[in-house]
């Protein structure tokens, strides 16, 4: 290999961040985004083909893709769905196709990889803002040009707090802007039945697209951009991440039906929120918002290497997260909370990570 990649991956592992896969079989689950529980529900088995065999504008759109965007679309109030094979996709094709060149693109500093690499496809201006700053977004704005689209997430993946959503709402407003809400974080969290944070806010009718994700909460596989008719037509037409992909296989559309439609869906979230509120009450975070996710710091990249090890050797499944995943100032062990964690179990991880404080 060409000695500036080799040269790279020295320098990963020199400053302790080089990344590997690694099995945590038999542990306790505090990592996953299986927040509630549906990665283990047990569907019928699919009684037709197992493969998209095609894109879906040519062989893999089989009734049940169309009949799954419409449960989808009902679900979260939303006129329309598009599936894409997974969430990181979704946000390369909006991004990548959706502003035009002489747009511009205002996103929180801390929005996902997936949305960043749309952004790079695009030819459109962009201009990052302070995470969860109204005051440096309006700033932002001010440099805007053409059609502006501000991206943000319902619950951020990497600290677990939530975008001020009514507050960017009206700021949106005010300059005629268009929101993003990227929901992978908080459908299946929020809303009754999971249908999301703008849902539960009653504002999905003023964001232009959001997304929601089926392999976290919802224990599938995909993704869909909510929006009008128009925009599920446009991205049919100009989104190359939908367009030259193979489809996702049947079945995995029938999975989601039935996960949307699973009469306990919203037993396990609100069981989810117990488990939450359990968690937050014990250890003291009592400013923290309430989510699955909790980010917690610690003194230096070694120590939060070191209590990773710890909590791995206690049977306790945790990863550290590093720059370049998160900026330097956002590294940490990142906890999440699901609706099947025992009271035990949220003792136990309560004792292993006394003295380490959220971010
Ligand atoms: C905020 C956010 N958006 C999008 C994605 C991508 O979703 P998927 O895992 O379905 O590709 C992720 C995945 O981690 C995410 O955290």
């Amino acid at each position: 290999m060409d000695k500036k990649l080799i040269n790279r991956l020295i320098k990963r592992e020199n400053e302790g961040t080089l990344r590997s896969l690694s099995f945590y079989i038999g542990m306790v689950d505090f990592f996953s985004n299986d927040y509630l529980g549906y990665a283990s529900f047990v569907t019928p088995a699919y009684e037709g083909i197992h493969s998209g065999t095609g894109s879906r504008l040519i062989s893999g759109n089989p009734p049940v893709a169309e009949a799954c965007e419409q449960v989808i679309a009902t679900h979260f109030n939303a006129e329309a769905a598009l599936m894409f094979n997974s969430g990181y996709d979704a946000n390369l094709g909006f991004f990548s196709s959706v502003p035009q060149k002489g747009d511009t693109i205002v996103y929180d500093a801390l929005v996902h990889a997936s949305i960043r690499d749309g952004i790079r496809l695009s030819l459109a201006r962009s201009f990052s803002f302070k995470h969860n700053d109204l005051d440096d977004l309006r700033l932002k704005l001010k440099q805007a040009s053409g059609t502006v689209y501000i991206a943000v997430e319902g619950v951020y993946s990497m600290t677990g707090d939530i975008a001020p959503l009514e507050a960017l709402i009206e700021l949106a407003e005010e300059v005629g802007a268009y929101i993003y809400l990227d929901e992978a974080h908080s459908a299946g969290v929020f809303g009754k039945n999971g249908s999301g944070l703008a849902v539960e806010l009653g504002v999905e009718d003023k964001i232009f697209a959001r997304l929601v994700t089926f392999g976290k909460a919802f224990g599938s596989h995909g993704a869909s951009v909510l929006g009008t008719e128009q925009l599920r037509q446009y991205l049919v037409n100009f989104a190359h991440s939908f367009i030259y992909t193979t489809a996702l296989p049947p079945e995995n559309y029938q999975r989601i039906i039935a996960v949307l439609r699973d009469e306990n869906l919203e037993k396990k979230r609100l069981a989810l929120h117990q488990n939450i509120h359990v968690f937050h009450q014990k250890m003291g975070y009592l400013s923290h918002q309430a989510t699955p996710i909790v980010m917690l710091k610690a003194e230096s990249r070694n120590e939060l290497i070191r209590k990773s090890a710890e909590l791995k050797s206690g049977l306790v499944a945790i990863k550290p997260i590093f720059h370049p995943t998160v900026p330097e100032e956002f590294e940490g062990i990142r906890v999440s909370m699901h609706a099947f964690n025992s009271l035990e179990e949220i003792e136990l991880l309560c004792a292993k990570i006394s003295g380490l404080s959220p971010i």
